[in-house]
């Protein structure tokens, strides 16, 4: 099925060979706008593809361009706590795999756990724990894509996280790195659960990812993951966390965020 899709998606975008795809989350759709050459085609129009019922996440794959590398961008996912089978996120990843998708940079936003990575900065993702108690991995194992128990050490590409940093820093990108904890949400969490993942070692907090890159490195990708901090976890300031927050924050540090991975893909792409 998945490769039905795939061959579809191919002919309706007229891809050709791209290798790097990019998944956008909450409020950081802008990288789009730099692409040139831009071809979409709607998460509607995909057979058996979920679409996303969050405000802010677009639902639609984008091809095209960013410095003359292809790119391939999920604009828009879907996400666990709006019902939607971890099973779902298998095989969207699974599909960019038969597309021929080596790399997969993924992000989002998400809360801070840790009072030195203040909100509106960017999180390059080291590591994960997967709080939420799902698992796209779950049922039969499909052996063409990996292992019934893949290991997860080198979940995170450590070349190309180390690649990152060094691209940030001649970009003059100020970068932290850390380990993002997964939640199932859709709330906040409580200040109680805040300090709870602080001292499980996350450094922040979020909705997404974590099925996403469960199921890229099943299948062998290489990838990276980066969080947009968009406010702190509950109980570390004053104001409660929102959603407006998350939106208003994600969408001022997209400007960097879309530097560092148009700076990336010019390089690796
Ligand atoms: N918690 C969970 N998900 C989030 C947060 C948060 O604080 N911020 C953005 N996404």
């Amino acid at each position: 099925m998945s490769n039905e899709v795939a061959e579809l998606i191919k002919q309706k975008l007229g891809l050709k060979n791209p290798k790097i795809a990019v998944i956008l989350g909450s409020g950081l759709g802008d990288l789009v706008e730099s692409m040139e050459d831009k071809k979409r085609l709607s998460y509607k129009d995909i057979p058996n593809s979920p679409t996303s019922t969050v405000a802010g996440h677009k639902g639609e794959l984008v091809y095209g361009t960013l410095c003359g590398k292809e790119v391939l961008c999920m604009n828009g996912r879907v996400h666990l706590y709006e019902g939607f089978d971890p099973s779902n996120i298998a095989v969207a990843i699974h599909t960019l795999k038969d597309l021929g998708i080596e790399t997969l940079i993924v992000t989002n936003a998400a809360g801070s756990l840790n009072k030195d990575i203040a909100p509106g900065s960017l999180m390059l993702i080291n590591d994960h724990i997967n709080f939420s108690g799902r698992n796209p991995l779950v049922g039969p194992n499909d052996d063409f894509y990996g292992s019934r128990f893949p290991a997860m050490n080198g979940a995170y590409t450590q070349s190309l996280l180390e690649k990152m940093k060094e691209i940030a820093k001649r970009e003059q990108i100020k970068v932290h790195e850390g380990v993002y904890l997964m939640v199932l949400g859709p709330n906040f969490e409580t200040a109680a659960e805040v300090r709870m993942f602080t001292k499980m070692g996350a450094d922040a907090v979020g909705c997404s990812t974590v099925p996403e890159v469960l199921a890229a490195a099943h299948c062998s990708m290489q990838v990276i993951g980066i969080s947009v901090i968009t406010n702190y976890g509950a109980g570390m300031v004053q104001n409660a966390p929102s959603h407006l927050e998350t939106l208003l924050n994600a969408n001022k540090a997209a400007e960097t965020l879309v530097k560092l991975i148009t700076a990336f893909i010019k390089e690796e792409g």
